[in-house]
Order: structure tokens, then sequence, then C-alpha cells
């Protein structure tokens, strides 16, 4: 199974958040990764629609958005009308789940579901049908920069072998040493931001690449 790599621009410089956008365009990588927060579902607060808009002209490449945000309905709209082309939502934010992945996938994108480190795996098996991703939060969500959780990696394993053919997303502390762990145990696309960012965004994800390909020796 290959193997997808989702820089997210979290990492990035702000005020620079169209050059960053660029270099991840010209970089070896497959989806870009749009980290939203409100202030409410995580403390901080990010960005919106509107900065996924502004972005879009930048680059054909993917843009994945994670929706860390109460009320995702409300934002399946602008965040379509802005060109997403995968909408995940966490299944703590959602009182009624289906409702929402099924209007994210009416839209005619990609529907994904999260889940904490605290969440059990079983909270998204009914909705399994629903998505082509699932993913798997390796920290605790809210900020770029913090270390992997290991023991997360278990929740990976149980939801490969309960959906064999979907995405499955790790995000969370990614790097040049955790990657390969997280693709042994069944990920196979993988998050970074902190990783990415801390040097030359092109040779930061060759170097995630060759990782996340090495074999992993538990
Ligand atoms: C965390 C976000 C992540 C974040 C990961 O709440 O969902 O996507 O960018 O950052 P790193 O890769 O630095 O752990
Ligand atoms: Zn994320």
């Amino acid at each position: 199974m290959s193997v997808l790599l989702a820089p997210s621009i979290l990492s990035a410089d702000f005020g620079r958040m169209a050059e960053a956008v660029q270099a991840l365009d010209e970089a070896d990588c497959d989806w870009i990764h749009l980290d939203v927060m409100d202030g409410s579902f995580v403390p901080p607060i990010t960005f919106g629609a509107q900065m996924a808009a502004s972005l879009r002209g930048l680059t054909q490449k993917p843009f994945d958005c994670h929706l860390m945000v109460d009320h995702p309905e409300t934002q399946v709209r602008p965040f379509v009308e802005a060109g997403a082309n995968r909408i995940t939502v966490h299944v703590e934010a959602c009182k009624h789940l289906h409702r929402v992945l099924q209007s994210i996938r009416a839209e005619g994108i990609a529907a994904g579901v999260a889940i904490n480190p605290a969440t059990p795996v079983e909270m998204v098996r009914d909705a399994l049908p629903l998505v082509d991703l699932v993913l798997v939060m390796t920290v605790n969500p809210g900020w770029g920069g913090q270390p992997f959780l290991h023991e997360c990696l278990t929740k990976v394993r149980e939801v490969r072998a309960m959906a064999p053919s979907a995405y499955i997303e790790v995000d969370g502390g990614i790097d040049d040493t955790t990657a390969a762990a997280a693709v042994a145990s069944g990920a196979n696309v993988l998050v970074a931001g902190s990783f990415t960012f801390r040097g030359n965004p092109k040779e930061r994800l060759a170097t995630l690449r060759s990782a996340a390909c090495e074999r992993f020796e538990s």
C-alpha cells in the first residue's frame, strides 16, 4: 500500500502563507493539510474557509481539510465553495455524525472522520461505510509540535483491521523517527506540520518519504 504525505500548513509562517503553499506545491507531497481550529473544540483559532479560498489558486494539490471545530455541519458548504477536496470532522464534535458525513458526500467530495487519543475506535465503526478516511490523532488536537503518542498505534491497527481499504491518516508528532512505526501499524496517510517547516519543506518531505518507506523493527 503506497503512503501519502499530507504536510500541514499549521506550522508555516502565517504571514507568508502563499509562499508556504507554493513550496509544498513544488515538493514531493500528495495532499495539503489544512488545520481549522475554532477556539471552542480546541483552544486556538487558526483560519476558516476564506483562507482556503485564497490559497486555492496557488496549487492543484488536494486540500485535506481537518475541521477541529464544534458544529462542523455549518462549515461544510463554505469549505466546499472554497475548493476543499476532502473534509474530515471529529466524531467528538458531531451530534449527528452520519448526517454530517452524508452532507459532505452529497457535495461530491470525500469525507473523513477523526478520533482523538481518548476516543475508542468503536465510536466510528458504524460510520465506516460513509467515509474513505479515518484520521487517528496521535496527539491531542490543538497545537503543532507535540510529542507522538505511541499508544495510539494500537488504534491504527484496530482501524486497519476494520477498514482494510480505507485511508488511515495519522496526525501529530509525525517525523522521521515515528513515520515507519505508523506505516507498519497500517497508516497510509502521514500528516506532518512542524517536521515539514523546520527547514526547507522540499528537503524535509524527501526525508520523511524515505523514513516512511523504511522497515520498522519493533
Ligand atoms: C494538531 C493538528 C495537526 C498538526 C500536527 O492539532 O491537527 O495537523 O499540524 O503538527 P505536528 O506535525 O507538528 O505534530
Ligand atoms: Zn490536522
